[in-house]
């Protein structure tokens, strides 16, 4: 059968120039990611800019009620320009006798008399980017609480090009220009999504080595650092990005020495002293809730035992050396069921949470998003 053989060869000739095609893709791919040009492309997507060519003066058009929205200009220490909303709470609203027409009057009653969120957006897109808004309309109606949110550098209409510290100057910039407006720290709750919980993490880490505490940090689909995120990043939810390197010596450890723009959330956490809400869903598909975990794990390690893994190298374990390894997770497994407490929520998710003196540190895993509502109860809102 001449012609079922054809198929075949040409069906397999195909084949492996399509394979060849992802190979030279994928090669292209981590070549382009050592470039800190391309990394950081890689990274924020910034050139992204949704809604397309969006007008930023007139916030009603994306859905925010008639001049609620204040939309200004931030200058950074290092002159850059941030583009920033904020939206007025619910009650400060609605107790208007009619729509404001000078806002500016009205940020500081409004700052002092309810909390205010601090919003940090994740990769790509833009302040007015759809699924945002309704993030600020919720926060502004259920919670009644005040929102800023701002526009990174190189981020929509704002100048410059992002990098972790010029983030983290411009996240502190927002927080700045919140507290010189008469907000007090205590009302002021951080809260980063995806990219934006590196940010976040950043900021909290500062204030807390200043000495400032603000209301709380909520971390919402966290990564525990930019090399992890690669480590675990499947294209299209199924492609493994990294795992092909580690079969090349050295290819794994070369992408992460190269790896400028790192947000190592982990390496924040022993600066923050404010409560911490790690929220996830479990159905993640660019972030794994698995780091979520290692977060948790990261501000509950200092309350455990220590664990001190022998270094394996060449040599083998002695019996001693397991034996007492085991014993050290043991006192870890104890110690943690003493001090986390864990519930199960039905069709939803589960809790776990510890105190820390006087603050709580908390881990919402869903199974479909919507911990909204947690949240507000937590922090008081
Ligand atoms: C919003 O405020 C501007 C002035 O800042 C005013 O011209 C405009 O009429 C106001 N919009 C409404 C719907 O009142
Ligand atoms: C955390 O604190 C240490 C010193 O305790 C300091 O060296 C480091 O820069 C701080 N990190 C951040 C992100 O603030």
């Amino acid at each position: 059968m001449p012609g079922l053989l054809s198929t075949l060869e040409s069906g397999f000739v195909r084949f492996r120039s399509c394979v060849s095609i992802a190979a030279v893709g994928y090669a292209a791919l981590i070549t382009l990611l050592c470039f800190p040009y391309f990394q950081a492309h890689l990274v924020y997507l910034n050139a992204v800019r949704l809604p397309f060519s969006a007008d930023f003066t007139t916030p009603e058009k994306y859905g925010l009620a008639p001049n609620r929205t204040l939309n200004f200009r931030l200058t950074t220490p290092d002159s850059e320009s941030i583009g920033a909303w904020f939206v007025l709470n619910d009650q400060h609203y609605q107790s208007l006798p009619s729509i404001p027409q000078d806002l500016s009057s009205l940020i500081q009653p409004a700052l002092q008399s309810r909390p205010t969120v601090l919003f940090f957006h994740g990769n790509a897109a833009t302040r007015a980017f759809k699924v945002r808004v309704a993030i600020y309309q919720a926060l502004t109606t259920r919670w009644n609480a005040n929102v800023l949110a701002i526009d990174y550098r190189g981020f929509a209409d704002s100048t410059g090009k992002p990098s972790e510290a010029g983030l983290t100057t411009d996240a502190r910039t927002a927080w700045n220009w919140l507290v010189e407006n008469g907000a007090r720290s205590e009302d002021i709750l951080i809260m980063g999504h995806s990219l934006g919980t590196g940010v976040s993490s950043q900021l909290a880490a500062q204030l807390g080595d200043e000495g400032i505490t603000p209301r709380g940090v909520i971390l919402c689909s966290p990564f525990s650092s930019i090399r992890e995120v690669l480590e675990s990043y499947h294209l299209f939810g199924m492609v493994p990005l990294m795992k092909p390197l580690h079969l090349l010596p050295g290819a794994t450890q070369l992408v992460s020495r190269v790896l400028v723009h790192k947000f190592d959330s982990l390496k924040a956490v022993k600066n923050i002293t404010a409560s911490v809400l790690i929220a996830h869903a479990e159905d993640d598909w660019d972030i794994p809730s698995s780091h979520s975990d290692v977060l948790f794990q990261a501000y509950l390690d200092p309350l455990l035992p220590d664990l001190n893994v022998p270094d394996f190298g060449p040599k083998v374990l002695s019996a001693e050396e397991w034996n007492h390894m085991a014993e050290q997770r043991k006192a870890r497994q104890v110690k943690r069921a003493e001090i986390v407490e864990h519930t199960e929520v039905p069709h939803f998710g589960s809790l776990d949470e510890f105190e820390q003196g006087d603050r709580t540190v908390t881990l919402v895993k869903t199974h479909k998003g919507g911990v909204q509502d947690i949240v507000k109860k937590k922090f008081n809102m």
